[in-house]
C-alpha cells in the first residue's frame, strides 16, 4: 500500500517499537498518524505537537476504549497492531495469570481492535492491516512459552483474517521480528535489533505489499530455516 498520504493508527505507540513505527510512517509521508496508548498522557509531547499526529487513548483489552477509538479514527486506512506484553515463564511453571494477560492482550486484543476497524478500513480502502507478531510465534522459546503461544494464536488469527478480508480491499501483513532492543527485553542477554531499523523494514514491507515481513537480520535468517524445515527451527530455538 502507498504510505505517502495514508492515514495510519498504531496501537501501543507511546514507546518502544510503536513509537519508532510512528516516526517511520511520518518520515515515509503519512498524512496523519493516530498515536495511541493506554494512557494518552504517556505520549511524548514533541510527537503530539506534530500537526500530522492525533493522540488517542486506546487500551486493546477494553472493548469500550476500542469502540471509541474506531469512532474517533474513522478515516484510517492503515492499522498497525503493535501493542503487546510479555510475561516470562515456562510451559510447566509459568504463572497462568501472566499467560492469560498475554493472551488477552496479544491475541484477543489484536482481534478486538481489528474487528472494530475492519468496517473503517473497508470504507477507506484500499487499506492494510499489519500485525506485529514475533519469530517465536512460529517456534517457541522455553522461558517465554506463554508469550510464544499468545503470539502463535495471533499468527493464526492473522492467517484467518487474511482469507476473510480478501476481496474487501484490505491487505493483511504479518511481521515476525527477532529480539528488539526495547523495554520488553530489558535485562535479557540476547542479540537485539535496533527498533528504528525494525520499524523501517516493517513500513517498507507494508509499502511493498509483502504478506510476510522478516524485519531484522536474525528473523530473516531464522525465517528461511522455518520455511524450509519448521522442526529444525523448533530445535534451534529450544536449544
Ligand atoms: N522487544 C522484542 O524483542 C520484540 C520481538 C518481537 C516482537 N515484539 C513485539 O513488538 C511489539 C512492540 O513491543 P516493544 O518491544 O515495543 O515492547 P514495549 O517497549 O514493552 O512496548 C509495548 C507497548 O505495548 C503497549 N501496550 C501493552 N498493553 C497494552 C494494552 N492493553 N493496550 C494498549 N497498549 C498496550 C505498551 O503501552 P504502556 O506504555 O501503556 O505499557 C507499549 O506501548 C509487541 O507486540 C511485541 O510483542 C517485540
Amino acid at each position: 500500500m502507498n504510505i505517502n498520504g495514508s492515514t495510519a493508527l498504531v496501537t501501543g505507540s507511546n514507546r518502544g517499537l510503536g513509537a519508532r513505527l510512528v516516526a517511520q510512517l511520518l518520515a515515509s509521508g503519512a498524512a496523519k498518524v493516530y498515536v495511541t496508548a493506554r494512557d494518552a498522557r504517556s505520549i511524548d509531547p514533541s510527537v503530539a505537537a506534530d500537526p500530522r499526529v492525533r493522540v488517542l487513548a486506546l487500551d486493546v483489552t477494553d472493548q469500550s476504549s476500542v469502540d471509541a477509538a474506531a469512532r474517533a479514527a474513522s478515516d484510517v486506512d492503515l492499522l498497525i497492531n503493535n501493542a503487546g506484553v510479555l510475561g516470562f515463564g515456562s510451559a510447566l511453571d509459568g504463572d497462568l495469570d501472566l499467560f492469560s494477560r498475554d493472551l488477552h492482550t496479544n491475541y484477543l486484543g489484536t482481534m478486538r481492535v481489528t474487528r472494530a476497524f475492519v468496517p473503517v478500513l473497508e470504507a477507506n480502502g484500499p487499506a492494510a492491516i499489519a500485525n506485529v507478531l514475533t519469530l517465536i510465534a512460529l517456534a517457541p522459546v522455553g522461558p517465554m512459552a506463554g508469550y510464544s503461544a499468545s503470539k502463535a494464536a495471533a499468527h493464526s488469527f492473522t492467517q484467518a483474517l487474511r482469507a476473510e478480508v480478501r476481496g474487501r480491499g484490505i491487505e493483511v501483513v504479518g511481521a515476525y521480528p527477532g529480539g528488539i532492543d526495547t523495554d520488553m527485553l530489558a535485562g535479557v542477554e540476547a542479540d537485539k535489533a535496533d527498533p528504528a531499523e525494525v520499524a523501517r523494514r516493517i513500513v517498507e514491507g507494508i509499502a511493498a505489499g509483502d504478506t510476510v515481513v522478516w524485519p531484522d537480520e536474525a528473523s530473516a535468517g531464522a525465517g528461511q530455516v522455518y520455511l524450509g524445515d519448521p522442526l529444525h527451527l523448533e530445535r534451534l530455538l529450544a536449544g
